[in-house]
């Protein structure tokens, strides 16, 4: 069976061609309603406001959605942040902003303070997509606030909405030898032998030079294993045991992937807000 975000995504690369985005917008957030769970957050994904304000949020859905078009000169990952937040960010368990803005902002043991949604935005351009975040100031960084406050209306503050988050899996130790045996029958018509992804929106990049560097939250085990139990294989999501989820996650994770680049961090370059 297809999903919906298939065919979004499909749809989705006819639209960088020909910018059809009006039509490809509405047809995804039909299909959103009903794969969301919760009521709450059902009724958050509705169709955008008109006028400048819809535009401004449905700005922060086409970065998101097809981030190398839109923001390619912030990343080296050759991946959208849909990649990883299907849908834009619009599937239950599956890296769901649905109530996220509620959630900010939050206190962050690692960096004792608490952090803004703008701060999480970026952490996802330094690592996740290899990049540069974009000035929290920027057009571009209050597109993708506003998408997921969008998302979030209705939500609770400081409890956003009810079975958003990863599903916990029970297993034992990974098998990377299993992991592998998994890729090849199940990951690999799309993933590929490489495992590099092709840059074509549909086939992101697992690891290799292309793929998110090695502080990614995703290139941690307990993150991917949960992604992957709810989200993969793309074709048929949910037919696998959360064991063959974490021995398939541990085989993605035993290659290499490009190392974080901490000049990166230190050197955050004075960004000119370009909004005002
Ligand atoms: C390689 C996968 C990957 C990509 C690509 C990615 N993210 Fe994420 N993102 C994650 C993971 C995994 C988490 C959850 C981490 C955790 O558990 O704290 C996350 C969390 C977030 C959160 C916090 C969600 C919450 O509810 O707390 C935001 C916001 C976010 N990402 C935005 C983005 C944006 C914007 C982009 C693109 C610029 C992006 N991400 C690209 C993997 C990714
Ligand atoms: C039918 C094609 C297809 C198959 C089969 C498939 N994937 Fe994916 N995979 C995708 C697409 C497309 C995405 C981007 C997410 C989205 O659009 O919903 C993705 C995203 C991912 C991601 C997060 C993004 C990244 O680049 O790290 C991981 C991890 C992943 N897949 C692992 C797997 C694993 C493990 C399997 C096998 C069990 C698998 N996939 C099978 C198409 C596929």
């Amino acid at each position: 069976m297809m999903r919906a975000s298939t065919l979004c995504l499909i749809v989705a690369a006819c639209c960088i061609a020909v910018a059809c985005g009006e039509h490809m917008r509405s047809g995804s957030t039909q299909s959103s309603q009903q794969q969301t769970s919760h009521p709450a957050a059902a009724a958050a994904v509705a169709a955008f406001p008109a006028g400048p304000q819809g535009a401004l949020i449905a700005y922060g859905h086409d970065i998101i959605e097809n981030t190398p078009a839109v923001m390619g000169g912030n990343i080296t990952a050759k991946m959208s942040c849909a990649a990883c937040h299907p849908d834009a960010g619009r599937v239950p368990h599956q890296g769901s902003f649905l109530g996220t803005y509620a959630m900010f902002p939050q206190w962050n043991k690692r960096a004792k303070r608490f952090i803004a949604l703008q701060d999480r935005i970026a952490e996802c351009f330094l690592y996740s997509m290899n990049g540069r975040p974009p000035a929290y100031n920027s057009k571009q960084m209050i597109a993708i606030t506003a998408y997921i406050a969008f998302l979030s209306r209705g939500a609770k503050v400081g409890e956003g909405f009810e079975g958003q988050e990863p599903v916990k899996l029970s297993a034992g130790p990974p098998n990377v030898h299993n992991g592998a045996a998994l890729y090849a029958a199940r990951c690999v018509e799309c993933h590929g032998v490489s495992g590099n992804g092709s840059g074509m929106v549909g086939d992101p990049p697992l690891w290799g030079p292309n793929s998110f560097n090695d502080k990614a939250g995703m290139s941690r085990l307990d993150r991917m294993a949960p992604f992957v139990r709810a989200a993969m294989p793309h074709n048929a999501p949910g037919t696998l045991t959360d064991q063959q989820a974490t021995d398939v996650a541990a085989y993605i994770l035993s290659h290499p992937r490009p190392h974080f680049d901490k000049s990166k961090l230190i050197a955050f370059p004075p960004q000119p807000a370009s909004y005002f």
